[in-house]
């Protein structure tokens, strides 16, 4: 496979577990509406149990099936299994981390963060998934540069489709 084309292939959990919660979630808000001590929430209505539950199900099964049309490139089902599960239980605590940054800068929900929106949760899931499986520095670097475009269009589908309130 392409080196470029592997490394798109390595992060889609991350993607389809950072992408999914805008149509599972909802419900009740992992903060369970409680407030930091600067008085705004700690996560915000904008993470949901729900969202991160049906993410982490849905990346982990993405998984499953990426072993499926390319068992060799991982070897066995359950490095697919256990790596799929990591990029996205990483995508998910990136992307709660980016809203706890986000409440504590007095942003309110959907507020953009230019970077922090586009590369937190694709970084925590690099982080997560790379002792389970490496990728070269060049593949890290591409991934850094090409996400943000795919977030910035993913969330502007979404949008269209009217699955969210805002293009970002
Ligand atoms: N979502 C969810 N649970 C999560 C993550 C996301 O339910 N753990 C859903 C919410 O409906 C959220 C939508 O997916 O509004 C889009 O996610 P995101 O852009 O990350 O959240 P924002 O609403 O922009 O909130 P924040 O400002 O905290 O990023
Ligand atoms: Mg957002």
């Amino acid at each position: 496979m392409n080196s470029l084309l592997e490394a798109f292939w390595y992060i889609l959990p991350a993607y389809f577990a950072n992408a999914s919660p805008v149509v599972l979630g909802g419900g009740r808000p992992m903060d369970g509406g409680r407030t930091w001590r600067d008085g705004h929430r700690l996560f915000g209505d904008g993470k949901t149990w729900r969202g991160f539950l049906g993410g982490l199900s849905v990346g982990t099964i993405v998984g499953a099936l990426q072993y499926l049309l390319t068992p060799a490139y991982y070897g066995g089902l359950k490095t697919a299994i256990v790596l799929a599960f990591m990029l996205s239980f990483g995508a998910l605590l990136g992307d709660l981390t980016g809203s706890f940054i986000k409440r504590r800068a007095n942003l309110p929900r959907g507020y953009p963060a230019v970077g922090l929106d586009q590369l937190g949760f694709l970084i925590a899931a690099l982080a997560l998934g790379y002792p389970i499986k490496t990728l070269t520095s060049g593949q890290i670097i591409f991934l850094l540069l090409v996400s943000p475009l795919i977030h910035w269009g993913a969330n502007y589908i979404a949008y269209r489709l009217g699955w969210k309130s805002v293009p970002w």
